[in-house]
């Protein structure tokens, strides 16, 4: 793949974020020419210094959603990585608003400077399982019915059915990849409200309870964030599968399975059985795990790092770097 990515001109929205800045990271090491569009927005996982040892990195620090650094980012690009948005479902409850500008409105202002400013661009964006709700079936294939359960889920598949139009309508080549819990070092781990498992692993650093919410037997894909990367690197490379959906996997496990493993990897880990508390339950899914063949056959890819692997490298990353992350040293 490195020949193709050698001078490319890409940029990726919300690339100081988790999983952008480990995308970013590759694309500067396969020789990419990279710009990155993102305001750090407070509360969501963008840090400074996920992106500071990345000179080499253009770093727009404004909304994609504003007309001039969205002309400049998009000039003479190639190719897209629409990775920006708010992950939080609890958040999206609360301040729809804000969820409707990071996950909709911004996205509409992108495609169309896309449209206006680089149409020859390819465009991959990061949707969420979290469009298919509650499972009716499983594994979950990308056929399954629709049925978000939260507006995070109603935004982030709006914003997906948005990039597949402006294929149709446009010819804008676009593709989409529908993650499911995706973890690794730089997360977000401060606080819950962005998933599970970020704040699992606070509570194992930190040697508090973890609390399982209905005795943790839901169970859950989970995508290690490097495997992640080799899917979206996978995706704008392809030539073949513009306005296509591909689900992602990975490790199937409990929350009760997540928080055993903790405790054998970080010794003070312990975890407790609580209620579901009633605003959860009304927006959890329960079982989630996808049938993830489509983009095996189609693109060759695979997970390859298995959550206990990953969860220890997340530990070992989140040790070294807690006062960035927890405010204090382990
Ligand atoms: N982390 C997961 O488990 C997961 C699961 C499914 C889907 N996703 C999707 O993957 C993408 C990246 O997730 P993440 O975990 O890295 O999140 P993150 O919170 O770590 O990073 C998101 C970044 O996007 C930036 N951003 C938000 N709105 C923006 C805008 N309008 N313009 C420019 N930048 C903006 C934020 O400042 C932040 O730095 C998101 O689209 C998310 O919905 C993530």
């Amino acid at each position: 793949m490195t020949d193709f990515w050698r001078n490319k001109r890409v940029l990726v929205t919300g690339g100081a974020g988790f999983i952008g800045s480990h995308l970013v990271e590759r694309l500067i090491d396969e020789g990419a020419s990279v710009t990155v569009l993102d305001p750090l927005f407070i509360g969501l996982g963008g840090k400074e210094e996920h992106l500071s040892h990345l000179p080499k990195v253009r770093w727009l620090r404004f909304d994609m959603a504003h007309d001039s650094a969205l002309s400049q980012a998009l000039q003479g690009c190639e190719l897209v990585f629409n990775l920006a948005g708010n992950v939080s479902h609890e958040d999206s409850m609360r301040m729809p608003s804000f969820d409707l500008a990071a996950n909709y409105s911004s996205h509409l202002y992108l495609l169309e400077g896309i449209r206006r400013w680089a149409p020859q661009a390819r465009v991959v964006y990061s949707s969420t399982r979290q469009v298919y709700g509650a499972p009716q079936t499983l594994p979950v294939s990308e056929t399954h019915p629709l049925g978000p359960m939260d507006v995070n889920g109603i935004h982030k598949l709006a914003c997906e059915q948005l990039h597949l139009l402006y294929h149709r309508v446009h010819e804008i080549r676009s593709v989409v990849l529908r993650l499911t819990n995706t973890f690794g070092p730089r997360m977000l781990i401060e606080h819950g409200r962005q998933g599970f498992i970020g704040w699992f692993l606070n509570r194992a650093l930190l040697g508090e309870k973890i609390e399982l919410f209905g005795g943790g037997k839901q169970r859950r894909d989970f995508t290690y964030v490097s495997d992640a990367v080799d899917a979206l690197m996978l995706a704008g490379a392809q030539q073949n599968y513009w306005g296509e959906i591909f689900n992602l996997g990975g490790s199937v496990a409990s929350l009760r399975d997540v928080a055993v493993l903790l405790k054998e990897l970080a010794p003070n880990s312990r975890f407790v059985d609580v209620d579901f508390p009633e605003e959860r339950k009304k927006i959890d899914v329960g079982d989630y795990f996808a049938d993830s063949g489509k983009i095996e056959k189609a693109l060759g890819w695979k997970s390859s790092v298995s959550l206990r692997e990953g969860l220890s490298q997340s530990l070992d990353y989140f040790r070294t770097n807690s006062r960035l992350y927890l405010g204090r040293d382990l």
